[in-house]
């Protein structure tokens, strides 16, 4: 392993970027060196609070990207700049971290992995459960075949995304967060393929996908807000709030995966996974390997059960980019393999619309479906 040190930019100083430099700043490979956002203050702000001195701030993305000492871009703009964010970092020869969603349409993914294979650069999308110990956990029992093969996941994003959130304005409306599934459904999506595939670096593909879209948020100007326990007047969500999609993967398995954003209480993300030798409903486990089971067997871990995103497991996911980017090695969360979740989400949009199944790949994305 190259033991050079790796500079980081930075891009959107928000939420979701105090914990990406705050990860950056802990790995032993890396050292932020510029930090760029729409407000200079943004950037300032995000510095103090990781007590970074010396680096340096932009407002304009190209200058940032042309700053000396950059090898990595952590994307952290709205979800609607992260295409064209993506395909600027690569051209600049950067490897990058693209935060979720990474686009708004199947012809964004198309034009980010035409730049990102040109440019030959590493990537890694945050569905940053993949590092919550939990999920570490269930993949590698599912690995070591203590649930025999998988037939059948189900997950489920149950949070009441509303104006707490600083990126709601943006992510509320259409025409920017397109679907709740794209917003915050994509994480459960991701962990249903990543449990349905045995395979330890490997997620499953899917190939077919049904759904139905509902609930009762859309245009509605009253929302609940969970830190007060009460209603209270709000823009509308233009979307619906509730998406049920049914998945099938090349290897037979299926998965349903539910996103909702109308649930009145604190968030949950439930993860149940069947196999021909066992189950696990989040940590509990029922398994062959436990001749004469009678009663669940619990494990005391950490439960992707907190939306704050301090408690979010950044910390494995750089690391675990900075030792792909060291050591020449693919990530098992790239962009390519994040494009399969995508799909899905923009597959059941279609389905909303035409009452049928949809198969995969999209046509947009036929070349790149590996
Ligand atoms: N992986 C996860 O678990 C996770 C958790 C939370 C969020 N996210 C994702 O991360 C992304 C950012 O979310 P967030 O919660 O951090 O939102 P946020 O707090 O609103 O931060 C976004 C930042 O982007 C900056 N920005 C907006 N437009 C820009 C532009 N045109 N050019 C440059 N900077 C711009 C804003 O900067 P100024 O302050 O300078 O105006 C803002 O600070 C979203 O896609 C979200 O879904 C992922």
């Amino acid at each position: 392993m190259s033991d050079r040190t790796l500079g980081v930019l930075v891009h959107g100083a928000g939420w979701v970027a105090g914990e990406h430099i705050k990860a950056f700043k802990n790995n032993p490979h890396t050292r932020v060196v510029a930090i760029s956002s729409r407000k200079v203050e943004s950037c300032r702000r995000r510095a103090e609070e990781a007590g970074l001195e010396g680096i340096a701030f932009y407002t304009d993305y190209e200058k940032a990207l042309a700053h000396e000492g950059v090898d990595i871009v952590s994307v952290c703009t709205p979800q609607q700049h992260h295409a064209e964010n993506t395909i600027a970092a690569a051209e600049a020869g950067k490897h990058i971290v693209i935060e979720k969603p990474i686009a708004n349409s199947p012809e964004e993914m198309r034009a980010m992995l035409a730049a990102v294979n040109k440019a030959r650069v590493k990537t890694v999308v945050s569905f940053v459960l993949r590092w919550n110990p939990l999920f570490e956990t269930v993949k590698a029992m599912i690995a070591d075949d203590a649930l025999g093969d998988i037939y059948f996941t189900e997950t489920d994003y149950q949070h009441d995304i509303s104006s707490w959130w600083t990126g709601y304005e943006d992510a509320r409306k259409k025409s920017l967060g397109v679907s709740a599934m794209l917003v915050g459904g994509c994480h459960a999506l991701d962990a249903a393929r990543w449990f349905a595939e045995k395979d330890p670096g490997k997620a499953a593909i899917p190939v077919e996908v049904f759904g139905y879209s509902g609930g009762y948020r859309k245009g509605l100007e009253i929302e609940y807000n969970y830190f007060a326990n009460t209603w209270q007047q709000a823009p509308p969500l233009e979307y619906d709030d509730l998406e049920v999609v049914l998945v099938r993967y090349s290897n037979g398995a299926m998965s349903k995966v539910s996103v909702n954003f109308g649930c009145v209480m604190p968030y949950t993300f439930p993860i149940e996974v069947f196999g021909t030798r066992g189950s696990i409903r989040d940590n509990r486990v029922w398994s062959h390997k436990f001749p004469g089971q009678k009663n669940w067997v619990t494990i005391p871990t950490i439960l992707p059960d907190s939306a704050d995103v301090s408690h979010h497991p950044f910390q494995g996911q750089m690391n675990h980019f900075v030792d792909c980017i060291l050591n020449d090695r693919e990530s098992h969360c790239n962009l390519a393999d994040a494009v399969h979740t995508h799909a899905v989400a923009f597959a059941a949009l279609r389905c909303y619309e035409t009452g049928r199944p949809v198969r995969l790949p999209l046509p947009e994305l036929v070349e790149w479906n590996e």
